[in-house]
């Protein structure tokens, strides 16, 4: 394979990629193509710099082991180069503006990367930058995580389109791009959350609107098996997410009945996967059992990361 056929559709060049709402289901698709070819050429080992010569900030005002490392190889991979920003070291942590640290960067970089709480600050870093922002999670939205997450199941199961997934636990930043990603391409999403912990409602209209068109099922429900018969997709993630820590003691009692163990995955498909976007609080969410078991596949959905973000970046930098 030559390295020309990577294919990739100028219409990116230049955008952000803040949430799966803002493209098309076409665009997503072609996302995953370029991904699929992207990991493929690594695979075979064969060089594919397609950012030769650019160079990614990565700001982070959180922890990660998947997104940073993620990025970071993958842009080493594209032939660039991915700086590592920790908000505590760079001025941003005592005060500068988001508009000058946008502006600023803007003058060193070809591309931001950020992870930080409120996701306000990532619409405003993307407004005043001049070079695409890519959100690698905020409070409300994990759309690169739901980007690799949709990839392992179109490889997993050869379609997305009709499927059911379920989603187990809090209604978080992950089950927010569930939601969006699932309506966008035509998947079923249920979420199975105690009282109190639905999903934010403006996300949830959202992603109705999209599933319209798309004939996407969404539903919430408080019944945890309700929601997986016939799944699947069985997905969980933590029930204290960063920035939560101190409600993690009321939240393990909130979300009794909430884990996903062997007795709850049996009312799944027989030949349902399951998946995490990781890190897992085993024994919580997720059995041991369970998560090391022949249905889990949540380290090819880590592994995944890295291609669909390198196909993220090679669209919008190149
Ligand atoms: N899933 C995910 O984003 O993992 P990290 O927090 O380790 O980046
Ligand atoms: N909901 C989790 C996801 C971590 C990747 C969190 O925000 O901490």
């Amino acid at each position: 394979m030559l390295m020309s056929e990577v294919k990739l559709y100028p219409s990116f060049q230049g955008r952000d990629f803040i949430c799966m709402a803002d493209y098309t289901q076409e665009e997503i698709y072609q996302i995953f193509e370029v991904a699929q070819s992207l990991k493929e050429k690594q695979r075979r080992r064969e060089p594919h710099p397609l950012l030769a010569g650019k160079t990614l900030g990565m700001i982070f005002t959180k922890s990660s082991t998947r997104t940073r490392v993620s990025f970071e190889v993958g842009i080493y991979q594209l032939g660039g180069y991915g700086l590592f920003l920790s908000a505590n070291d760079i001025q941003l942590g005592r005060g500068e503006t988001i508009h000058d640290t946008a502006k600023t960067l803007s003058r060193y970089l070809d591309g931001i990367m950020i992870r930080t709480y409120d996701h306000q600050d990532v619409l405003d870093l993307a407004k005043y930058a001049s070079i695409p922002v890519i959100n690698g999670l905020t409070d409300l939205l994990h759309p690169c995580q739901i980007m690799g997450d949709l990839l392992t199941i179109l490889e997993r199961k050869g379609q997305l389109q009709g499927l059911k997934l379920a989603f187990i636990g809090d209604g978080n930043n992950v089950a927010h791009s569930l939601l969006i990603g699932g309506a966008k391409v035509g998947m079923d999403v249920v979420i199975a959350c105690p009282m109190g912990y639905e999903p934010n409602p403006a996300i949830y209209q959202q992603a109705s609107a999209i599933a319209e068109a798309t004939g996407a099922r969404l539903q919430v429900v408080h019944d945890p098996r309700e929601a997986v018969v016939g799944a699947d997709v069985v997905y969980t993630d933590v029930w204290a997410s960063m920035g939560q820590e101190k409600e993690r003691e009321k939240r393990i009692q909130d979300f009794t009945g909430y884990c996903v163990d062997a007795q709850l995955l049996k009312l799944a498909k027989p030949e349902a996967i399951v998946m995490h976007c990781l890190p897992a609080h085993r024994g919580e969410e997720i059995t041991d059992e369970v998560m090391d078991g022949p249905q889990s596949v949540v380290f090819d959905e880590a592994e995944n990361r890295l291609h669909i973000q390198k196909a993220i970046m090679a669209l919008v930098m190149a």
